[in-house]
């Protein structure tokens, strides 16, 4: 499978598990309905972790564990969030799943999002996680149209916020 390039002002390093959260945790107010976010990257690399952040950011009470089995998992909170896991899925299996339909309930973040046709991903973020090493992990993110440009600015903006102090 293709790596997911993203351009380098894209990039950035979390030290922690907090700080990956907080990332999600920021980046959830510019969500809208229907929002795609395609998570890529390998076993550990802080998907999960992530998602986390996203429903915190959205105001979620409950706990975000991985949707290994039940494949969708949902939490409420100012927008539902949907979160979906691809791992066990097959590529060619995944248009079967029907997401489609489930998009349009709320904001749909996918792990492995790797899996899904270029169809999917032309309107999403795509965030590339990688291990930098026990601590570190690199979110490359990157965006072609719609909606993922509007999210991928939304992204930018996170970095400047920090720089200033928030
Ligand atoms: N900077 C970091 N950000 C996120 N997780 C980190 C970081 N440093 C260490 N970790 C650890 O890496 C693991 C990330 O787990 P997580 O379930 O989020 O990965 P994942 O990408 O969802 O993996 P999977 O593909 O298995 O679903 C956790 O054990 C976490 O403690
Ligand atoms: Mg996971």
């Amino acid at each position: 499978m293709t790596p997911l390039a993203a351009p380098v002002g894209d990039v950035r390093v979390s030290a922690s598990v907090e700080e990956t959260e907080r990332l999600g945790e920021r980046l959830a107010p510019a969500l809208e309905l229907g929002d795609l976010l395609v998570l890529s990257g390998p076993l550990g690399a802080g998907k999960t972790r992530f998602v986390a952040g996203l429903a915190r950011g959205l105001g979620t009470a409950g706990r975000v564990r991985s949707p290994s089995f039940i494949l969708i998992n949902e939490y409420r909170g100012r927008l539902l969030l949907l979160h979906v896991d691809l791992y066990r899925v097959e590529p060619m299996d995944v248009d079967g799943l029907g997401l489609e339909e489930e998009i349009g309930r709320g904001a749909l973040v996918v792990e492995w999002g790797e899996k899904l046709g270029q169809r999917w991903r032309e309107e999403a973020l795509v965030v590339a996680f990688e291990v930098l090493s026990a601590h570190e992990r690199r979110l490359s993110a990157g965006a072609q149209a719609g909606r993922g440009l509007a999210l991928l600015e939304a992204w930018r903006r996170l970095a400047g916020a920090e720089e200033h102090g928030a």
